[in-house]
């Protein structure tokens, strides 16, 4: 190993930004953690010309990723672009193929391409890192992959996704509705570059996806994920989880079941008590239940330049230092293809709000129907039906553990009945 390790960032946007701002004030602390200096010597944009308030005098411009990557001048090639295609994929393929070691905030590519990626990157013997690419400044790619590396892990589960956390908790703190919300949070900078990555749960979905692959030792499958979004959840269905005891937060779950791993995101009530419901505005968190350390829950910023910059210049100091770890925890041809666990098997406990139409026999319908379809009710919250709302009377169920073919059977039956006036709203229900 040289003394110097070059680096070279393409894509300097917020997080590339605060990346140079790091490397640039840790200097010399990471020189002392790491035995080696790190250097920045390349970089490429898209447009050099804007001002970005950051020094690079002494940093060469390349014409592209692609170059910058395959170029001699750099050891280590931090991918900062985005996308699952084009020249994030290209840019890192062209330093993997170089022997390089890649450094990448980017979860739609590794969704996408990280098994082939992390492949590619064993054939020639570089790193591959991604500590970025989930959960911004926590470091759960590292907990999972070498921190819990003597546990079995059970079910890891979290908030993922800042934007829609943040829109949450503005409309339940706030009573705002969702768009003043996404609008808020898009001029914050929290938001992807199309916000239907965050709000439609895709986002979340791909990186579920990066840690189901390290907490379960199967290969990623981001198409094997349910996904759900937030966009239909209302302020009514705020204020009843809070009355039930519960907060709806957008989670991304990977669970161990007898039929294989299920993957889903979606809008979850989590009981207020829960670690998870604690965690508000752009704030991520995760939670991992494994054998030896029981649960385990990691809190922080989930978004930022300088949050992301922080892990990303984690994985560069490990880089420094010649630690060089498999990138999903087990080299590729170990990792299984995941048994998928389709989510009409998914077992748990329903959160159900109907409009019921003010008619004698409604209820009685309603609670016949559920019955027939097994499914036991923990509580039902019944409030007055009024005339403003064409006498549609507002009920709440909460069920027992079921399964999520007996919910749509019973909800199918039950709007044949003609006793509801909308569409039933359903949010599964995660207990601790
Ligand atoms: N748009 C993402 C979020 C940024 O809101 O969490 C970090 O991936």
């Amino acid at each position: 190993m040289s003394e110097i390790l070059r680096v070279g960032i393409a894509g300097l946007g917020t997080v590339g930004g605060a990346v140079v701002r790091l490397l640039a004030t840790q200097a010399s602390d990471l020189a002392a953690r790491t035995g080696r200096k790190i250097v920045l010597v390349g970089v490429s944009a898209r447009d050099p010309s804007r001002e970005r308030g950051i020094d690079l005098a002494d940093v060469e411009w390349f014409a592209g990723p692609v170059e910058l990557a395959a170029s001699d001048k750099i050891d280590l090639f931090v991918e900062l672009i985005g996308g699952d295609e084009g020249p994030a994929r290209a840019s890192v393929e062209a330093a993997l193929r170089t022997g390089k070691s890649v450094v990448t905030a980017n979860k739609a590519l590794l969704a996408k391409h990280g098994i082939a990626l992390a492949r590619l990157a064993e054939q020639h013997h570089a790193a591959l890192a991604f500590e970025a690419s989930v959960a911004g400044g926590i470091p759960i790619v590292k907990t999972l992959r070498e921190g819990l590396a003597g546990n079995s892990i059970e079910r890891v589960y979290g908030v993922l996704n800042g934007t829609c956390n943040y829109i949450l908790s503005r409309m339940e703190l706030e009573g705002l509705s969702f768009a003043e919300c996404l609008a808020e949070a898009q001029k914050l900078g929290y938001a992807e570059a199309d916000p239907t990555f965050d709000i439609g749960g895709f986002d979340t979905a791909h990186k579920l996806a990066i840690l189901t692959s390290l907490a379960f030792g199967v290969k990623l499958d981001a198409e094997a994920i349910s996904v759900e979004g937030i966009q239909d959840i209302s302020l009514a269905d705020l204020h009843a989880a809070r009355e039930l005891g519960y907060r709806v937060k957008l989670l991304g779950v990977a669970q161990r079941t007898p039929h294989g791993v299920e993957q889903r995101v979606h809008p979850t009530m989590v009981p207020l008590s829960s670690p998870i419901a604690q965690v508000m505005g752009v704030t991520n968190a995760v939670t991992v239940d494994a054998d030896a350390v029981n649960e385990l829950t990691l809190v922080g910023p989930g978004a930022g330049g300088m949050a992301t910059a922080s892990a990303v210049v984690a994985d560069i100091a490990d880089i420094a230092r010649g630690i060089r770890s498999a990138p999903f925890g087990l080299p590729v041809d170990h990792l299984t293809a995941p048994e998928k666990s389709p989510m009409q098997r998914h077992e748990g406990g329903y959160y159900i709000r109907l409009a019921v139409r003010n008619q004698i026999g409604a209820a009685a319908a309603i609670a016949a129907r559920m019955a027939q379809h097994e499914i036991s009710l923990e509580s039902i919250v019944q409030r007055r039906a009024c005339a403003s709302n064409g006498s549609v009377a507002p009920v709440v169920l909460v069920t027992y553990a079921t399964t999520e073919t007996s919910v749509r059977e019973a909800l199918a039956a039950i709007l044949a009945d003609g006793h509801v006036a909308e569409k039933p709203q359903v949010i599964r229900i995660e207990r601790e």
